[in-house]
């Protein structure tokens, strides 16, 4: 039975200046009271609203994540921001690998695996994203291409909680097109990462891994999706600029 405490997570993308921020959580706790109570609320802002995201929270129930980081601690990478910055604001997790971040940014399977690292050495918590292109689903390449990203990712590094570790399976024509994957195809995709994660990690870590879903989710397709067995939440994009969506999923999703 899976007994995974679901996430949602909210990533907001290039979107909301620190006002925009404000007013958003704000609407967010007012409308949603007792959404942490089952479940882990999590927002990404862009970096210039974090600190603003973590005062507007006020210490509820409302984790708030950094959408990348870079590998290095300190030094001279211009335009670059550290795993110690993002901790010491406050942030809790971290999202790594994101499909935008590797179609337009040259993000690779290497560059997430140092950032995966300096995310645990930074005590951060991952949201290790991955997922296939249209093109490679089409090829029947989806399975290879989520076991190349997955064991490249994690490559050999120690995580010592899989509690501390999020994985989140974001197919990429399903990204911000309104098309999402249907329940069986994204509990496909989930039961093989857990799968592979058991035959890396063991049966332990593979059962308490969250394995969150990305992808066009929206109030209306959210419990369809979270009532699969090995499908523990979203990761959610355009859905999350708006708190009764937001709201409406966290309730859908988790029977709030
Ligand atoms: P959409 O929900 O807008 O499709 O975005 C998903 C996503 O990329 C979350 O990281």
């Amino acid at each position: 039975m899976n007994k995974r405490k679901p996430i949602v997570a909210g990533n907001w993308k290039m979107h909301n200046t620190t006002v925009e921020t404000h007013n958003l959580i704000k609407q967010i706790i007012t409308k949603g009271k007792n959404l942490g109570e089952n479940c882990e609320v999590i927002i990404a802002p862009p970096f210039t609203s974090i600190a603003c995201a973590i005062e507007a929270v006020g210490g509820n129930y409302i984790q708030v994540a950094a959408q990348d980081l870079f590998w290095e601690d300190k030094g001279a990478f211009t335009g670059q921001i550290s795993g110690p910055m993002i901790k010491e604001i406050g942030c809790s997790h971290v999202i790594i690998g994101h499909s935008e971040r590797r179609q337009y940014f040259g993000e690779t399977d290497e560059s997430v695996n140092k950032k995966i690292d300096a995310a645990i050495r930074n005590n951060l918590i991952p949201i290790f994203c991955l997922g296939e292109t249209l093109a490679e689903r089409e090829a029947d390449r989806t399975f290879e291409v989520m076991k190349r990203q997955l064991t490249m990712g994690l490559g050999s590094l120690v995580i010592p909680n899989a509690l501390n570790f999020i994985v989140a399976y974001e197919p990429v024509w399903a990204i911000g097109t309104g098309k999402t994957a249907s329940p069986e195809q994204a509990q496909e995709a989930h039961a093989f990462l857990r799968k592979e994660l058991a035959v890396f990690r063991g049966e332990d870590f593979a059962n308490k891994t969250r394995i969150l879903y990305g992808g066009s989710v929206k109030p209306d397709n959210a419990k369809d999706l979270m009532e699969c067995a090995d499908i523990d939440g979203g990761l959610i994009g355009g859905a999350s600029l708006k708190a009764e969506d937001f709201i409406g999923i966290i309730e859908q999703g988790t029977g709030i």
